[in-house]
C-alpha cells in the first residue's frame, strides 16, 4: 500500500518505518527541515532502540522515503496517517491546529479516494472535525476551478476519516507497534475497516488483536487507556505517602496487593510522579472535555493533584535534610529523562526536582545516558547552576548527595563502593526504590525512598 505519514516524531517516525517494514511503501513528513535532512541522512533525531537500523535499512530498499513536501505525499497516497503534536493549551484542552493543518492540506491537495487516519490522541469528535476540515477545502477548490475535469473528478472523491489510536511506549516502542496488543480502528465504513484489517494483517499473526469500532469510542479509548494507567500510578503515590507517615514500607505493600491478579504488578510502583508526552497532556485534556459536557471528573482531577505534588516529594526531603538554604549544596542527579530508554524530557519530574533545588540556591551535576543533550539545549536550558557529568561516576565528586530520578539499567547496581568514595558523605535520595533499605544501610549509606519512614 502506498502510505504517507503526515508527522515525523515518536509516532510518525515508528510507525512509517513499521509500515515499510512490512512491504508498504511510506512517504514520513514533516515541516521540520532540519529532521527531515537529518532522517535523509539516517540521523535519527530521537533516541528509540533499534529504530535507526530499520530506518536505514528500509531506506536503502527504497520503501520509506522522507519528505517535506506534502502535496507530493498525499498525491501518492492510498492512506495518510496523521501523527503530528497535539500539545496542551492553556486550559488544558488537546491544541488541534496542527492536525487540522494537515486536514486542510489533505483537502487542498487531494485528487484520488483516500482514507485519511488519525493517529494523533485527539479528543472525542476530532475525526468529524477532520472530515468537515477536508470537506470545507474540497468545496473551495470545486466552486473555484474552471477545469471540468478537475471538477468532476474533485467531485467524485471518497474519503473516509478513521481513528487509529497509537498505544506504543517510547523506549519500546518498535516491539509494541510490530507486535501491538491492540489495535483499535474506529470507522463508520466498511471499506475503511477492510484497509485498516488489511494494513495491519502483518503485525497480527498469532491471532487478531483488531478491535473495531464507532469514531467517538475510539478517540476515547486512548483517553481511557491513558488516564487508567496515570490513575494507577497516582493511586500507589499516595498510597506511598500514606506509607511512609504511618510507618509502612510501600515495597512490601506493593507485593501485597499485585500478587492480586485483579490488581497486577503493573504501574503500581511509587516515584516521583509520571510525566512524558502523553500522560499529563491526555489526563489534563480530558478533564477538559468532560467539563466541557457538563461533568465534573472528580478522580481525574485527583489523579493529577497527586501526580502535582508528588513531583515535589524528592526534592522536599532533601530540603528536610539539608535545610531551606541550600547554599553551597551540590547534588549528583541520575537521570533526566522522564522514563528509561528515552531521551524524552518532556514533563519530566527531573525538571521540577532540578529547578526546586537550584532555586534554593543548590548546584547540580547531572548525568543522562541519552537526555542531556534535550535537558540543556531546552528543559533545562538557561538555569546556570546545572553541569553535565559525562559518565555516571564523573557526577559524583564533591557532591553532597545522590539523587537517583529515572531508572535506567546502568544504575541499577552500580558500584556502591565507587560512590562512597566520590560523594562527600554517603547520602543517597532514591526516587524510584531501587535498592533494599536495609543493605543500603548496612553499606553505610543514608539512604531515602519514597513511600518509607526516613
Ligand atoms: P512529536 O512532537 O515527537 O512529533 C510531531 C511531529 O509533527 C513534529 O516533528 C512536528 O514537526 C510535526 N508536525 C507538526 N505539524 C506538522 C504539519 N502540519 N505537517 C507535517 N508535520 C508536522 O510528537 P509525538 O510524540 O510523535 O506525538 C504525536 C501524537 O501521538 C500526539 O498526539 C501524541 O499524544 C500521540 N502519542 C504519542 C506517543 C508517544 O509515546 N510519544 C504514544 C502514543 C500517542
Amino acid at each position: 500500500m502506498r502510505i504517507a505519514v503526515i508527522g515525523s516524531g515518536y509516532v510518525g517516525l515508528v510507525s512509517g518505518t513499521c509500515f515499510a517494514q512490512m512491504g508498504n511503501k511510506v512517504t514520513c513528513v514533516d515541516v521540520d527541515e532540519q529532521k527531515i535532512t537529518s532522517l535523509k541522512q539516517g540521523i535519527i533525531p530521537i533516541y528509540e532502540p533499534g529504530l535507526e537500523q530499520m530506518v536505514v535499512d528500509n531506506q536503502k530498499k527504497g520503501s520509506l522515503l522522507f519528505s517535506t513536501d506534502i502535496e507530493q505525499a498525499i498525491l501518492n497516497a492510498q492512506v495518510v496517517f496523521v501523527a503530528v503534536g497535539t500539545p496542551m493549551s492553556d486550559d488544558g484542552s488537546a491544541d488541534l491546529q496542527y492536525v487540522l493543518a494537515v486536514a486542510k492540506s489533505i483537502g487542498q491537495y487531494m485528487l484520488g479516494d483516500m482514507i485519511i487516519v488519525d493517529k494523533s490522541t485527539v479528543p472525542v469528535g476530532t475525526a468529524d472535525k477532520v472530515k468537515i476540515t477536508i470537506q470545507a477545502e474540497l468545496d473551495k477548490r470545486i466552486k473555484h476551478t474552471v477545469d471540468e475535469k478537475l471538477k468532476a473528478t474533485l467531485q467524485q472523491l471518497n474519503f473516509d476519516v478513521v481513528s487509529n489510536p497509537e498505544f506504543l511506549k517510547e523506549g519500546a516502542a518498535l516491539d509494541d507497534f510490530m507486535k501491538p496488543d491492540r489495535v483499535i480502528i474506529g470507522a463508520e465504513s466498511e471499506r475503511a475497516v477492510q484497509v485498516m484489517r488489511n494494513l495491519y494483517a502483518p503485525f497480527m499473526k498469532s491471532h487478531d488483536r483488531f478491535i473495531k469500532m464507532d469514531l467517538r469510542s475510539a478517540e476515547m479509548t486512548k483517553y481511557a487507556a491513558n488516564a487508567m494507567l496515570a490513575t494507577k500510578i497516582s493511586f500507589m503515590n499516595e498510597i506511598s505517602n500514606i506509607c511512609e507517615r504511618v510507618g509502612a514500607d510501600v515495597n512490601k505493600v506493593r507485593d501485597g496487593i499485585g500478587s492480586d491478579t485483579r490488581i497486577g504488578y503493573s504501574f503500581i510502583y511509587p516515584g516521583c510522579g509520571y510525566g512524558g508526552s502523553c500522560f499529563p497532556k491526555d489526563v489534563q485534556a480530558l478533564v477538559k472535555t468532560a467539563k466541557d459536557f457538563d461533568y465534573v471528573p472528580r478522580i481525574l482531577d485527583a489523579v493529577e493533584a497527586v501526580n502535582y505534588a508528588q513531583k515535589s516529594v524528592i526534592a522536599n526531603k532533601i530540603i528536610k535534610r539539608f535545610g531551606e538554604n541550600l547554599d553551597g549544596k551540590t547534588f549528583a542527579v541520575w537521570g533526566l529523562a522522564f522514563k528509561p530508554e528515552t531521551d524524552d524530557m518532556r514533563e519530566a519530574s527531573s525538571t521540577t526536582i532540578i529547578n526546586e533545588l537550584t532555586s534554593k540556591g543548590a548546584k547540580i551535576v547531572a548525568y543522562d545516558p541519552k537526555a542531556q543533550h534535550e535537558a540543556k539545549t531546552f528543559y533545562l536550558k538557561g538555569n546556570k547552576n546545572v553541569t553535565y557529568a559525562a559518565a555516571k561516576y564523573a557526577a559524583l565528586p564533591q557532591a553532597d548527595a545522590l539523587i537517583l530520578i529515572t531508572e535506567w539499567q546502568e544504575f541499577r547496581s552500580p558500584d556502591f563502593d565507587e560512590i562512597k568514595k566520590l560523594l562527600k558523605a554517603p547520602v543517597f535520595f532514591d526516587g524510584r526504590n531501587q535498592f533494599e533499605k536495609q543493605r543500603m544501610q548496612d553499606m553505610g549509606f543514608e539512604y531515602f525512598q519514597i513511600g518509607v519512614k526516613d
